[in-house]
Parts: C-alpha cells; structure tokens; sequence
C-alpha cells in the first residue's frame, strides 16, 4: 500500500487484492499527462489540484497491483477509463483523496468515497436518507448524528461508483438502505428490487467505512457469494 504520512489507512476498508493509495492534495506531486489535463484545461485551480492528487493516488495503487505508465482519461460521463481487466476508484475531499484498484478476476465492482463530517447537514441527510435510516440514526446513543448521516452518504456514493458501471448510472440515493454493523467498521446494504434485479445473484456487496480528522472514509466491493 502506497500511504503518505498521518494518511489514513484506506487498505483497511478493502478486502484482500486491492491495492490502494492516499494522500493530502496539498501533497501533490504528479505532472497529468497530456491526455488527462485535456480532461482539467478549462478547471479552477482547486478542480486540478484534487484531479492531479486523484490520478498521482491511482497511479500508484496501479503500480501496486502491476501496472505503470497507463494514461487515466475520463468517459464522457465523468468516470474513469481503467486499463483493461482492471477495475478502480478515485474520491477527493478538500482535503484528502485516494484510490483503489483491483482485478476485474477478483472482483465485479468498486467503489470508494470521501465526506467531510461537516458537509452533511441535516437538512442534506433528510433528502439523501430513506425513512428507515433516519429511524436508525435516531435510534443511536450519543450525539452522533453528523457521524453516521455522513456515513450513510458516503456509502451511497461509493455504492454508485461501485455499480454504476454494470447496472447503469440510473441510482437514486433510495436505492441502498446501508445498516451500520455493531463492528463500528462495516455495513450492510439493502437495495431495491429495481437495482437488484440487475446485479447477478451470485455478486454481494461488502462495505467497509473509517473516520479519519472529521473525515469519513467508505469503501465497497462486489464479490462473489461464498458456498455454504
Ligand atoms: C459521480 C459521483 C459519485 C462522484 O462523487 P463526488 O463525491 O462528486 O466526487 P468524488 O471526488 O468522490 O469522486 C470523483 C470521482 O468519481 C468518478 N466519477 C465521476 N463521474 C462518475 C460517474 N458518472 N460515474 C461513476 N464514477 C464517476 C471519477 O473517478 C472521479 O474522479 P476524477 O474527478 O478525479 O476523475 C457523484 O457526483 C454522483 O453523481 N453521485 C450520485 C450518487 C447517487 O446517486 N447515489 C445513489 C446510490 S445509492
């Protein structure tokens, strides 16, 4: 794992074979090949620094996993062309970003988010979250509710990130229930019928999530069900 110092450990939100890296923006040190700066050339400064951060982080969990010098564009629909037989995922707050990559063999999706702890207003939560996971977060001892509406967003994100290239990018926020586990470190997803059906029923979502300087960190992969 590539990991800058007091960087949090992102590996931990993954399984086995995927390779990550993290890094403060303001830690920049990459140069965006041509073909990736036509993707910024009209930004604002702060949009290519996170982008540069964003491709320095999956340039290097690439080189972790074996690949080097692959020139990352973007789709016309904002994501990112991966290498052939790879799957990844890039997030960035203002502070922070990173990124995950794995072998299409080993797993059918990825996805990885960042949110501040302070972007998440109540008022957010209330039209992100399903009634159920408001009920959940009420339910919670302690003042906590920034902590896991926060969470529960992140977790969408990353889910959207993680399906949106199989099932499509038609995913409404209503679309995964994410049920924090009594492990403080992983969740369950529920998704509707809708996006369900379109995802093989051999496949399982698995979501980790870490808190990191008023930061949370979430990560999902879609891996094969074990036999019983
Ligand atoms: C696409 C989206 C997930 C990006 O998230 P974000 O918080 O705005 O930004 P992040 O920094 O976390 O992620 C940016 C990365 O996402 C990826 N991305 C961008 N557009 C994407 C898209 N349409 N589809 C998939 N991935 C996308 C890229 O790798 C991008 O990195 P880059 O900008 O450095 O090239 C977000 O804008 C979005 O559309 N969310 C909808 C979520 C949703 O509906 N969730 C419900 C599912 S339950």
């Amino acid at each position: 794992m590539y990991k800058m110092p007091n960087a949090p450990d992102i590996r931990q939100l993954f399984p086995d074979r995927v390779f990550t890296a993290c890094c403060r923006i303001e830690d920049k040190d990459y140069v965006l090949r041509r073909e990736e700066y036509d993707a910024v050339k009209d930004a604002v400064t702060k949009r290519r620094n996170e982008f540069g951060a964003g491709r320095m982080c999956a340039q290097a969990a690439l080189e972790l996993q074996g690949t080097k010098g692959f020139v990352l564009v973007r789709n016309p629909d904002g994501s990112t062309a991966w290498p052939t037989g790879i799957i990844g995922t890039i997030s960035h707050s203002d502070l922070w970003c990173g990124a995950a990559v794995a072998r299409q063999s080993d797993y059918a999706g990825i996805g990885f988010d960042i949110e501040a702890l302070d972007r998440i207003t109540h008022k957010i939560a209330e039209r992100v979250l399903i009634d159920r996971e408001m009920d959940w977060v009420s339910r919670q001892p302690g003042d906590e509710n920034r902590k896991w509406f926060t969470l529960m967003f992140s977790a969408k994100e990353s889910i959207y990130k993680c399906l949106s290239p199989l099932v499509g990018g038609d995913i409404r926020f209503s679309d995964a229930e994410i049920i924090p586990r009594a492990d403080g470190r992983s969740f369950e997803t529920r998704l509707t019928e809708k996006i369900s059906s379109r995802v093989p029923s051999s496949l399982i979502l698995r979501g980790r999530y870490l808190l990191h300087e008023e930061e949370m960190f979430s990560g999902v992969v879609l891996i094969k069900k074990q036999a019983p």
